[in-house]
């Protein structure tokens, strides 16, 4: 297992890149199972996430090639329609593979994904909606098992206690594709990410209207043909630079980025007292002047996304004055707040929110990473700490940032990677396919 060394004070500077979003590749690659023939997706982060679902198309029969950021998955030969527990337990999305197989076999055989470390998280309204296009659905020693001879379009409300679903809308608004007729998904997610799948999809000859909207309308086809296409950026991984140099009172620009799909994130940036221009593939950040606490909260696009709730309570532990965050999307998603204590932050939870007493010079220390953006956040706080911190299971970070670790470096800061020879504490660990190990209780789905 390895760890990252991480040697705080330095403020950031510099330029850096930002790859293509995971959020936005996963769904669009089970999609591909839609097709019969070639998918060539274009800007695909070398991500562990993106090889799970790589070997999971595998294991269906797909031949799949990632090269550079070019992933070819040629669907010709799919002929299982089970998606095994090993895998998906490995990642949430995984899930996305149900309405996909569904739609073009007329059945599938999912896990359900189980536990999460960041809260409850069911699939309720992802077999609402395809009970809803006419699927026969059932649960089988811990399976989802779907079928149905012709999914039919559907009026179909998508909306749950947590807000709108975005990867229920993304199996639901794929297997629409193939159903007969018209579907309309209303309480849809707007995230740019299934804005993506739906040019993706269209691309391929589906016919989607209204993506990025909370009313997707869809006319089924009888077929989808091989598909070029290049993912949208991944807004996650620059909010989380923008957000470590602010921390870090630096100054970079981040290139590749969209800044129309964060508004709300430099909203709040801006609202904290960091400087910010904009074109449209790039953000310049700097701190110049003095900062201050706000109150923010998580919630569905285009609210401040809930996988970059736990870097601002990193970056607001750092700002003078009182914080307030609240995330209404995963409520229980506060792992990471135990860990900043230990690192000199005041903060105190109360339900779904967490009061900041912020303005605290965080102090460097052996920490633990729980889950993807939790570990992001850890690294924030490290950077902008005195001192030397460990951060331990970097294997939560390599689910979702390419090369944090060499980015990072590249902007000024001192973060070493090494392995992390100490035991491990907290229960059995097994060793995955992956050789990264992993404790059999902690997994993190984002
Ligand atoms: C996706 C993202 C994840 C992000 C999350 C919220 C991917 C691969 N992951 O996860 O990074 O944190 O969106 O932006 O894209 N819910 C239900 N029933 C369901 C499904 C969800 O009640 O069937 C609830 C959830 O508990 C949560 C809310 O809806 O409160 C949003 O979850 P959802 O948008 O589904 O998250 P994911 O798609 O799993």
């Amino acid at each position: 297992m390895e760890m990252l060394t991480v040697q705080g004070g330095a403020p950031l500077r510099g330029d850096v890149y930002v790859d293509g979003a995971k959020n936005a590749a996963l769904p669009i690659m089970a999609a591909s199972i839609l097709l019969n023939g070639d998918v060539r997706i274009n800007r695909v982060p070398d991500l562990v996430d993106v090889q799970t679902m790589s070997l999971l198309l595998q294991s269906l029969g797909a031949t799949v090639r990632h090269s550079d950021d070019i992933l070819q998955i040629d669907t010709r030969r799919i002929n299982l329609h089970h998606a095994d527990y090993e895998l998906v337990c490995r990642m949430r999305a995984s899930v996305c593979v149900l309405g996909p197989l569904l739609a073009r076999f007329g059945r599938a055989s999912v896990s359900l994904p189980g536990g999460c470390n960041i809260g409850h998280r069911p699939i309720d309204l992802h077999l609402k909606g395809l009970a809803a296009l006419g699927a026969d659905l059932r649960i089988e020693r811990g399976y989802v098992i779907a079928e149905a001879t012709q999914l039919q379009g559907a009026d179909i409300f998508l909306g749950g206690p947590g807000g709108s679903t975005v990867t229920g809308t993304c199996n639901v608004m794929t297997a629409a594709c193939l159903a007969k007729g018209r579907t309309a998904i209303r309480a849809a997610a707007c995230e740019p990410e299934v804005v993506d799948l739906a040019r993706f999809l269209n691309a391929a000859g589906a016919r989607i209207s209204g993506p990025g909207t909370s009313i997707i309308e869809i006319d089924g086809v009888d077929e989808l043909t091989s598909v070029s296409h290049t993912v949208v950026p991944d807004r996650i991984e620059a909010a989380t630079f923008a957000i470590a140099a602010t921390a870090t009172r630096g100054s970079i620009s981040i290139h590749n980025a969209q800044p129309e799909h964060m508004t709300s994130v430099l909203d709040a940036l801006r609202a904290i007292g960091a400087t910010i221009s904009v074109t449209p593939n790039q953000i310049d950040i700097s701190t110049a002047g003095p900062l201050n606490g706000v109150e923010l909260a998580a919630l569905p696009f285009p609210g401040i996304p809930t996988d970059t709730q736990a870097q601002f309570m990193a970056l607001l532990a750092t700002v003078p004055g009182v914080s307030v965050v609240t995330d209404r999307v995963f409520p229980d998603r506060f792992m990471h707040v135990s860990e900043l204590l230990r690192m000199g932050a005041r903060i105190r939870r109360e339900g779904a929110s967490v009061v900041i007493d912020g303005g605290s010079q965080l102090t460097g220390t052996r920490v633990m990473a729980s889950d993807l953006r939790a570990s992001a956040a850890l690294v924030i706080a490290a950077l902008a700490a005195n001192g030397e911190s460990q951060i331990r299971r970097t294997y939560h970070l390599d689910r979702g940032y390419t090369q944090l670790d060499q980015k990072l470096n590249g902007l000024g800061a001192k973060v070493l990677r090494r392995e992390d020879n100490s035991p491990s504490p907290g229960g059995p660990h097994y060793l995955q396919k992956d050789s990264t190990v992993r404790n059999t209780s902690e997994q993190s789905f984002d």
